[in-house]
């Protein structure tokens, strides 16, 4: 892994993980960790302490983090760097309601901080559910943990912020208590994945695509989340949250702010920030026209994946059988800005689709057909798909001659993606977002205002959701969606594309 490292910083610091024995810690925290040291990327003074509340010893917490980087990781576990990441991994055992607690977890810190020599600097990574994110918060604060004049201290809060608009702002004004906006790391693993970073590299290191990038050569562009899996034993937490607020709000929104922002002025965290807000603040209105026209929800059916019978989504475990909640949603939107108005946005997301996959589709404008398709209308278009998950990398459609018939076009498809099983779930991503944490690089993690502007849009989605009583479920497994997802593009002359 080649990592921008811009200038070299002093990366000693404890990790505090409150959620050490959860999931997320097992299968991306630790492997992430793992693969930092193993690409020689953490420094000597680094310390790891995981807080849950089982009774366990150091040792048996490393032993089942062992277990888990044999399963997880994406370098094979070598003995020489899991001896160093192992001897700086600490359980400590805590529940963190107990509000008494926090002075004695500041005391082991501070003695740890001395033996380690990290500095006073620390990481707090939140990887507990989201109700517990403001209790911890206010245990770090009333011990003074953050408070050191001469270290930094950061806060790692994992999706999601909130659950509208409402719920986040008094989040984040708790938060911005303890910390200051610039050491709070709101997390969206899909910032950490490689082709997501590279959208701007694409955009603004080729002229041939910048200046073609706007609403006079660009049909349409279309965003797909799809995943194959559904909700499997998280449906208590689906239930609260739905498609809108578990893609839509945050990595959608995220990555249709990469493919249509402005060019920054420079590479500075805010400078990028600040135009990918723009992007967010120029969605069109949402007018109950704009709702009726241009939403569609989506809840999947039982079907087959993978040649296996699968079970709908009001049969899986914590579901109600009335249930309403979205496992799909389709969307065509306007970005109303100089550059892109007219030139719509499709996107789309859902469980139990046909496949797992994640991609942008740039459909350029077609030429007229005055020459060649003349007689027969049928021009490809020039596509740019930009393939985030499983395949990695770029695919690229234009015509030329056909040499076979000497009078025929046809249409050269250049792909350069490979398949990256470690870019599905990854903790590649993690690395990456681990590693600008300690760097104090937030380029790849959300602003308040991105978050807030997020929410306005996602808000009023969520609300006509919860109004509206779609005849659920609507699609069956292993298709792509309801078919009023297909009439969407339908209505425009236009389709999914299918690359
Ligand atoms: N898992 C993922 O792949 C994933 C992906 C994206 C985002 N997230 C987010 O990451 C966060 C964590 O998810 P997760 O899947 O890791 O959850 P999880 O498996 O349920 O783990 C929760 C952790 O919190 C600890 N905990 C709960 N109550 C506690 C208390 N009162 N005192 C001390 N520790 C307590 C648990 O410790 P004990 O086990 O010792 O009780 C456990 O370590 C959530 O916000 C989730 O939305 C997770």
């Amino acid at each position: 892994m080649i990592l921008n490292s811009r200038t070299e910083k002093d990366l000693s610091a404890i990790f505090i993980i409150f959620g050490g024995t959860g999931d997320l810690t097992h299968r991306k925290l630790m492997p992430g960790l793992y693969n930092l040291i193993y690409d020689q990327l953490l420094p000597e003074h680094f310390s790891i302490v995981s807080i849950g509340r089982r009774d366990k010893t150091s040792e048996e917490y490393r032993d089942e983090i062992y277990k888990a980087l044999i399963k997880f990781s994406r370098n094979e576990i070598d003995s020489e760097y899991w001896n160093r990441l192992r001897e700086k991994i600490h359980y400590y055992r805590f529940d963190f309601r107990d509000m008494s607690g926090y002075d004695d977890l500041k005391t082991y810190l501070d003695k740890m901080d001395i033996k380690e020599k990290t500095k006073g600097n620390k990481v707090f990574y939140l990887a507990v559910a989201p109700e517990y994110f403001e209790t911890i918060v206010e245990g770090i604060q009333i011990s003074n943990m953050a408070n050191r004049k001469d270290a930094w201290s950061r806060l790692v809060i994992e999706k999601p912020f909130g659950k509208d608009l409402k719920t986040a702002s008094k989040l984040n004004e708790r938060i911005l208590e303890a910390f200051h906006e610039k050491d709070i790391y709101r997390i969206d693993h899909y910032l950490g994945k490689e082709m997501i970073q590279n959208i701007m590299v694409l955009r603004f290191t080729n002229l041939i695509f910048e200046s073609l990038w706007s609403n006079k050569f660009i049909d349409n562009v279309q965003i797909t989340l799809s995943e194959k899996h559904g909700v499997g034993t998280r449906g208590g937490y689906y239930e609260h949250s739905g498609a809108i607020r578990d893609m839509i709000q945050n990595h959608i929104i995220q990555i249709l702010s990469l493919v249509a922002m402005e060019p920054p002025i420079n590479l500075n965290t805010d400078s990028i920030r600040n135009e990918k807000l723009k992007v967010i603040q120029a969605i069109e209105d949402i007018t109950p026209e704009f709702l009726r026209n241009n939403v569609i929800f989506g809840q999947y059916d039982q079907g087959i994946i993978d040649g296996e019978k699968v079970i709908a989504y009001r049969d899986e475990i914590n579901v109600p059988k009335d249930s309403n909640t979205e496992t799909f949603v389709a969307l065509k939107l306007q970005v109303n800005n100089f550059r892109w108005a007219g030139t719509p946005f499709y996107i789309r997301t859902g469980k139990r689709l046909g496949s797992t996959s994640a991609e942008i589709v740039v459909q350029f404008k077609s030429l007229p057909n005055i020459l060649y398709f003349k007689d027969h209308n049928m021009q490809e278009p020039n596509l740019l798909v930009i393939r985030i998950q499983p395949n990695v990398g770029v695919f690229f459609q234009f015509n030329t001659k056909d040499f076979n018939t000497h009078n025929d076009i046809v249409t050269n498809k250049m792909d350069t993606s490979h398949i990256s099983h470690s870019q599905g779930n990854t903790p590649e991503a993690y690395e990456r977002l681990i590693y600008d944490i300690l760097r104090g690089d937030s380029t790849l993690f959300s602003r308040w205002d991105e978050v807030e502007a997020a929410w306005i849009f996602a808000d009023e989605i969520i609300k006509y959701r919860e109004q509206k009583r779609v005849q659920f479920p609507n699609y069956e497994s292993g298709t792509f969606g309801p078919m009023r997802s297909f009439e969407l593009l339908a209505r425009d002359g236009r389709e999914w594309w299918k690359i």
